[in-house]
């Protein structure tokens, strides 16, 4: 059973290898992650949060039981035009902060068959897709974050804990 991994474990801060067998594992693991998704109420979730060291996010829809699956996914395009939102992160629970993320991106990805697929994407499905993408490169929001909004406190906890461990 995969489990979310919280901050600050340094498997967040590996980086994520690339799919290369689009197999029959591969569709549980991505089953899997979207169970566990929507279980934490989450709309994104990316590999290494669940200790899986491979190219992969999982994108919720809030209202529908659907998901879709992203391999190998890759930003070929940000726009200048940027917005400020406020994240959050199952690997780091009630911490909020805002972050500043391009509105619109152009992607590139395989799915669960292999097949390759170039997306135009705007609004909040282009910031989750930037943050978990931020995820299988070893990088959290708390990293880019220009303000944290909640759970500061937690967050100094947290940070201490990871310096005792080094
Ligand atoms: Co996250």
């Amino acid at each position: 059973m995969l489990k979310i991994i919280e901050y600050p474990n340094i498997i967040l801060r590996k980086t994520a290898q690339a799919v290369t067998s689009f197999d029959a594992q591969l569709k549980e693991v991505a089953k899997e992650m979207y169970n566990i998704m929507l279980t934490d109420d989450g709309i994104g979730l990316a590999g290494p949060q669940v200790n899986i060291n491979q190219r992969i996010i999982i994108i919720g829809k809030l209202d529908a039981k659907e998901y879709t699956v992203y391999l190998n996914p890759e930003i070929t395009y940000f726009s200048k035009d940027k917005e400020i939102g406020e994240e959050g992160c199952l690997s780091l629970p009630h911490i909020f902060g805002l972050v500043k993320r391009s509105k619109k991106i152009h992607l590139k990805y395989y799915d669960l068959e292999g097949n390759k697929i170039k997306e135009k994407i705007k609004g909040l499905k282009a910031t989750v897709i930037q943050h978990e993408i931020d995820h299988l490169n070893g990088i959290l929001f708390i990293d880019k974050a220009e303000e944290i909004t909640r759970g500061q406190d937690l967050l100094d906890k947290l940070k201490n804990k990871l310096e005792k461990n080094v």
